[in-house]
């Protein structure tokens, strides 16, 4: 595995790759990285001739300097980790080369980015929307994976590429839970013992949620379940929702369409999980 540090040696390798024919699999990620991010690797794998992941802590979609100071770095486990799950190339760039002046763009990402996560954390999506612009150039990959833990980060990227018109097909793949229910995320290592116990409530509320909605109650009633569950634990919810899983819209109706979306600060860590709220 080989791992490539600037702008120009990947761009070189990918038209290297499209000129022999070679179609290429793409995990971008922000390093730190677990199972979920393996499960990713192993997706790409299975549908690509070649896998390119990219391990950079991207500093425009932090909206709060400590998350971004903080933020897990541990590119060597993570090298070692891609190794054994055959990866063929990572990407890790300083800051200079994915953006060697500041974007200033504002990307047009529609309603689907707005609230939730949009709302919380102004700016963020944008942030993500030119980093994931700017990587899908340089690598120019047949297909890019995300986890669906970030699930309206996966609908924003596909309504990015729409927009843009970019031509790479957007994969999204399962979440991958612990086997106590917790959603694995690279900031989990930052929580304490106690921590992960409070933080398996996000996964119970979501549960909670469909339990009720497949018990007959209504959507406002559902939502109230999975909020009373994080109540009772020392957790600082910013939202529990349930939408539609189209685009994020409210629900006017119960539908087999729905998701349930969870955002909370556990230890001051920061949080989200969902769950695809099917009726059987
Ligand atoms: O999901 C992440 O890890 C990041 O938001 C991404 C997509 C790698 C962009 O920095």
């Amino acid at each position: 595995m080989q791992t490539f540090k600037t702008a120009k040696s990947i761009l070189e390798l990918s038209e290297k790759l499209r000129q022999e024919g070679q179609t290429i699999g793409f995990v971008p990620t922000m390093g730190a990285l677990h199972e979920g991010h393996i499960s990713l690797i192993k997706k790409a794998r299975e549908a690509n001739d070649i896998v390119v992941c990219s391990v950079f802590v991207n500093p425009s979609q932090f909206n709060e300097s400590a998350d971004f100071e903080n933020y897990p770095r541990t590119l060597e486990s993570d090298i070692k980790q891609l190794k054994s799950a055959d990866c063929d190339f990572v990407f890790a760039p300083p800051t200079d080369e994915v953006f060697p002046e500041k974007d200033t763009a504002e990307y047009e990402l529609g309603e689907v980015a707005r609230e939730l996560e949009g709302a919380h954390r102004p700016g963020h999506f944008n942030g993500v929307a030119s980093v994931v612009k700017r990587l899908l150039e340089l690598v120019n990959p047949h297909r890019a994976y995300f986890g669906l833990k970030d699930y309206q980060q996966y609908a924003v990227i596909k309504a990015l590429v729409k927009r843009y018109k970019m031509d790479v097909d957007i994969v999204g793949c399962e979440i991958v839970r612990e086997r106590s229910g917790l959603a694995m995320s690279s900031r989990n290592i930052r929580l304490s013992n106690g921590g992960r116990d409070t933080a398996l409530a996000l996964y119970r509320s979501l549960r909670e949620a469909q339990s009720a909605l497949r018990a007959g109650k209504t959507v406002a009633q559902a939502e109230s379940a999975g909020r009373v569950i994080l109540k009772m634990v020392p957790v600082d919810l910013e939202y529990f929702e349930i939408r539609n899983r189209s685009d994020l819209s409210q629900p006017a109706e119960k539908t087999d369409n729905l998701i349930a979306l969870v955002a909370a600060r556990v230890e001051g860590i920061r949080l989200i999980d969902n769950l695809f709220l099917n009726m059987e």
